[in-house]
């Protein structure tokens, strides 16, 4: 069984495809931190996030930074929203992520073009949705718990510039497939929104 969880960020899909990959005993890759993954060495580098060139020559990242804590912040994820635009980038990532896709027992990924791009044979295709505003106030009070000190104005234009981005990027924008199913967690809970997934899942297969 393949899973595809596609959407914007802080709209829950992290939550979602890890409950799901326990749920179901199937591994999971969170695409989005390759991509992170890539805008920090561009980062690290002091290259240019903007210029393919640059970009591309950060892909070929050691495995072990994609458990560096630094990938998680939102400067990272701003800066991998830039690099992931680029087509030679996607295309650099693209067949790492299809044979995870294509493991035996199957898998679980996440991110903003799996059921459209990277496993469009997916047995089950889930888009997650919020509005910006209450993204923006989950990612804000995240960022408070951690001991970050950034105002949720802030927090919001990030996620609106990081979804513009994404959403209107040619190659590969972040969009529901035809066949998807959407999720709205605007008003759920962590655990009414894993509870609907897991009944999605089952309805499918
Ligand atoms: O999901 P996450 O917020 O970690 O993703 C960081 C950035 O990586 C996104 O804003 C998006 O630009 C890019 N991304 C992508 N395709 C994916 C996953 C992430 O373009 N499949």
């Amino acid at each position: 069984m393949i899973i595809a969880v596609d959407g914007p960020a802080a709209s829950g899909k992290g939550t979602i495809a890890r409950a799901l990959a326990k749920r179901y005993g199937l591994p999971h890759l969170d695409t989005g931190l390759l991509y992170r993954a890539v805008a920090a060495t561009v980062l690290r580098e002091e290259l240019d996030p903007a210029r393919e060139a640059d970009a591309v020559a950060a892909c070929g990242f050691p495995d072990a930074l994609l458990d560096d804590p630094w990938l998680r912040t939102d400067g990272v994820g701003q800066a991998a929203s830039i690099v992931s635009a680029h087509p030679l980038v996607r295309a650099a990532l693209l067949q790492r992520q299809r044979r995870f896709a294509a493991q035996p027992g199957g898998a679980i990924l996440d991110g903003r073009d799996i059921g459209t791009v990277i496993a469009p044979q997916a047995d089950v295709k889930l888009f997650v949705k919020a509005t910006p505003r209450i993204r923006a106030q989950r990612r804000h009070a995240e960022l408070q718990r951690r001991g970050f000190d950034v105002t949720f104005d802030r927090v919001l234009a990030d996620i609106r510039a990081r979804d513009e981005r994404d959403a209107k990027r040619a190659s590969a924008p972040m969009k529901p497939a035809d066949d998807a199913t959407l999720l709205d967690t605007s008003f759920l809970s962590i655990e009414a929104a894993v509870q609907r997934a897991i009944a999605l899942v089952e309805e499918r297969t």
